[in-house]
C-alpha cells in the first residue's frame, strides 16, 4: 500500500496528527499552504476563515506536487471550519480529480462534531471508497492517550 496524507492546517492541530498518521502508516505527506495565508488572530481567523467558507472561495496554493497514480490510498486531513472542510482542501479537490482510490479523512475541530464536514468530503469524493474517518478535538492542545489510541485504530483500518 502506497499512502498519502493530504492536509491543511492554520494552527497546527492537523499538521499534528497528519505527522502521526504518516510516521504510522509510512505516508508521504503534502501540506497545502494557501499563497496567502489566513490571519491567526482570536476574532481575525474566525471572520476571514468563516467568510472563506461561506463564499466558497477556493484560495489559490503555493505549488506542491501530487499525483494521485503514485497511490491507492489517499488521506486527507483538515480543521472544521464553519462546519465544512478548509477552503485549501475545496482547492485542492477541484484541482485533483481523485477516482477509485481508498480515501480516508481526519478533521479537527474545537466542539468535536465533524458529521457534517465529513457529510460535504463524501459528496466530493463519491467515486472513491471512504475506508475511516476521525474526529478529533484540538488535538494539539489536548494530548490525550485516547487520541492516539484513535489514531491507530484509524490507520489500521487502512
Ligand atoms: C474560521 C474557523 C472556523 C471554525 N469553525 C469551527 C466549527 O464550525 N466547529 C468547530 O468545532 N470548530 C471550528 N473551528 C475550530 C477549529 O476547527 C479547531 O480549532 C481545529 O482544531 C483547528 O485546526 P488547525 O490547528 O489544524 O488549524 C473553527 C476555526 C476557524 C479558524
Amino acid at each position: 500500500m502506497k499512502a498519502v496524507v493530504i492536509y491543511y492546517s492554520l494552527e497546527g492541530n492537523t499538521k499534528f496528527v497528519a505527522d502521526k498518521i504518516a510516521t504510522y502508516l509510512k505516508a508521504d505527506t503534502i501540506r497545502l499552504e494557501p499563497v496567502k495565508e489566513y490571519p491567526k488572530g482570536k476574532a481575525s481567523k474566525y471572520i476571514w476563515g468563516g467568510k472563506s467558507v461561506v463564499f466558497g472561495e477556493t484560495p489559490k496554493l503555493s505549488s506542491y506536487k501530487f499525483n494521485a497514480e503514485n497511490y491507492d490510498t489517499i488521506i486527507i486531513g483538515t480543521p472544521v471550519w464553519a462546519s465544512s472542510y478548509a477552503p485549501p482542501i475545496k482547492t485542492f479537490l477541484k484541482e485533483n480529480k481523485i477516482c477509485g482510490k481508498k480515501v480516508a479523512l481526519f478533521a479537527c475541530s474545537a466542539g468535536g462534531d465533524a458529521s457534517k464536514c465529513f457529510q460535504k468530503f463524501e459528496q466530493e469524493l463519491d467515486k472513491n471508497e471512504v475506508a475511516a474517518t476521525l474526529s478529533l478535538i484540538d488535538p494539539k492542545v489536548k494530548v490525550t492517550v485516547q487520541n492516539d489510541q484513535d489514531i491507530k485504530e484509524f490507520c489500521q483500518k487502512l
